[in-house]
């Protein structure tokens, strides 16, 4: 059968911390060179698309998220040439490339921010958003890490805005020079050949132009999947704007002329309305956007259930959900299971088996678990803020603060720092055991490694699962979840049982088993399902 489905539709995501994955030339920091010797390891495991995070120039404040130059490489990553002969590796083992595209601030030593800030008269003034009264706080908006969004800079006696830290002063998109020099940025890696954008939060890009305070709100916290009530304020001035739907759209619109059909990937968050607005009714807008459901999830069968049919409820084709289990600013998902690889690899059966993307953050392939790394000796900003919180509290509020502690580097083999590097590492390797590293999982049929690959494998090989429509079926057992893709007249069956009792279910005539894991079993037309075990079967319809 002919697949005509966007290819992004259909995709699987890998994300990249390159300060973590591979180091070539020993100074501790991972590098594009050592991305490189790599990718055939990445193009095995069956990986489709690669999300680098930022290793555009940057003083490295926010690890590559304050960019001081968007169209050259930071020389701890390597070169330009480094990173030509990357993108064209990649795409030679026809896997994509998606850049981290931060549009929503520069870092404070990005040339453009200098010269804002050096006079009121600069032709750069307007690229950043200054207050021009006489208030050094012009109103009360609180910034996506809880402190004033606003910015005092005795230069020219007036504040700037930045919505996540002060070394992150946010362009003004009300200038069109400003879109027009951003657009000039993606037309630089799309020429390149790079395949999409993760969009860095881009929930922010628009402000109330008239600066109208924000109401108050009860809640403090904000969470993965909601940041427009938090710190006791709603964000409606300084998060999700109209103008941010819209301007969703002119960038789709900028980059759908290239020919590699790239897509855009958002990092925005909010009730399903507002993630929504950002795709676009006509689903004109970004063309995905992050769902962090399962950064929190509860670990029953019910739960993923109703997240199934909300998705499809809320998100129907041609709207393509995502399904995240971590990234570089969340615990470990193997932590956040009790370290029990079990879940593990049921959890990333759902994942990669419902209608959506999944997107996978390097490590968790192997289980790779968090640091300890106490806030006081973090090296993340938001952990130098808040040096004086101790672990424990953190974990007791259900709040994550040091990221270093899911950025630690990539388990590869036994020998020191496990194979990341030959100095001594920008974070700590950790304590870990051989069960722990690649080269030891890529051995046992049954580690988490192999599972992965599996999940990788039958997803791309299959044009059910890329493609097909889904329906949750009944299982008279609470703990087992059960959904059915389809596609034309194929059928492929999914049971998941998420509790640790062994449960049978009878499976239809002429079901071919194309996978299992965790000790499933079929014996005759009945289903063993062990404790935390799955298994996938095909149907050929006859009509
Ligand atoms: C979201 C990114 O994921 C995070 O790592 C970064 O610190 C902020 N945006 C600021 O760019």
């Amino acid at each position: 059968m002919e697949n005509k489905m966007e290819w992004w539709k259909q995709t699987s995501i890998y994300q990249i911390y390159p300060w973590s994955f591979q180091d070539s030339n020993g100074d501790g920091i991972g590098d594009l060179p050592g991305i490189l010797t790599r990718l055939d390891q990445i193009r095995d495991l069956g990986v489709e698309t690669i999300w680098f995070s930022p290793f555009y120039k940057s003083p490295g404040e926010d690890f590559g998220y304050d960019i001081s130059d968007y169209t050259s490489i930071d020389p701890r990553f390597g070169t330009m040439d480094d990173c030509d002969k990357l993108i064209r590796e990649i795409h030679k083992r026809k896997m994509k490339v998606v850049l981290d595209m931060v549009m929503n601030h520069t870092s404070d030593k990005h040339p453009w921010f200098l010269e804002s800030k050096s006079s009121k008269e600069n032709p750069k003034r307007d690229f950043y958003i200054w207050h021009k009264g006489e208030k050094k706080v012009p109103n009360n908006w609180i910034s996506m890490v809880g402190t004033s969004g606003w910015n005092y800079d005795e230069t020219t006696d007036e504040s700037y805005y930045s919505n996540f830290l002060s070394f992150q002063p946010d362009l003004n998109y009300r200038n069109p020079k400003v879109k027009k020099s951003m657009f000039g940025v993606l037309d630089f890696w799309l020429n390149k050949g790079v395949d999409g954008f993760r969009l860095d939060i881009f929930n922010s890009i628009y402000k109330d132009e008239g600066f109208r305070d924000n109401p108050s709100s009860f809640r403090y916290f904000p969470t993965p999947d909601n940041h427009d009530e938090a710190f006791f304020q709603k964000k409606q001035y300084n998060l999700n704007l109209p103008e941010s739907f819209q301007f969703a759209k002119e960038v789709r619109k900028h980059i759908s002329k290239y020919k590699q059909k790239p897509f855009l990937i958002g990092e925005v968050s909010g009730s399903d309305k507002i993630l929504k607005s950002f795709l676009g009714e006509k689903a004109d807008g970004l063309n995905l956007v992050f769902q962090f459901e399962l950064i929190h999830f509860d670990y029953k069968a019910q739960f993923f259930k109703d997240l199934l049919e909300k998705n499809e409820r809320e998100f129907p084709a041609p709207y393509t959900p995502t399904y995240v289990l971590g990234n570089h600013d969340q615990r470990r998902f193997i932590d956040r299971l009790g370290g029990d690889v079990r879940k593990a690899k049921v959890l990333s059966a759902f994942q990669f088996l419902a209608r959506g993307i999944p997107v996978v953050y390097y490590g968790d392939e192997i289980g790779r678990k968090e640091g300890r790394i106490p806030n006081f000796f973090g090296k993340d900003p938001i952990a130098k803020m808040n040096r004086f919180v101790p672990l424990f509290l953190c974990n007791l509020l259900g709040i994550y603060i040091n990221r270093d502690n899911c950025r630690l580097p990539m388990l590869w083999d036994t020998t020191e720092q496990a194979g990341f590097s030959k100095g001594k590492p920008w974070l700590p390797v950790g304590q870990f055991q051989t069960e722990d590293t690649v080269v030891y999982q890529k051995t046992k049929n049954d580690s988490l490694w192999n599972h992965y690959r599996s999940l990788f494998h039958l997803r791309k090989t299959s044009s059910v699962l890329k493609e097909g429509n889904i329906k949750t079926k009944l299982s008279h057992h609470a703990d087992v979840l059960c959904f059915e893709r389809t596609l034309g007249k194929i059928v492929v069956i999914v049971y998941l049982n998420f509790g640790e009792k062994e449960i049978k279910e009878t499976v239809s005539k002429g079901s071919k088993l194309l996978y299992s894991f965790g000790g499933a079993e079929v014996l005759g037309d009945k289903l063993q399902l062990t404790g935390h075990s799955g298994a996938v079967f095909e149907i050929r319809l006859k009509k």
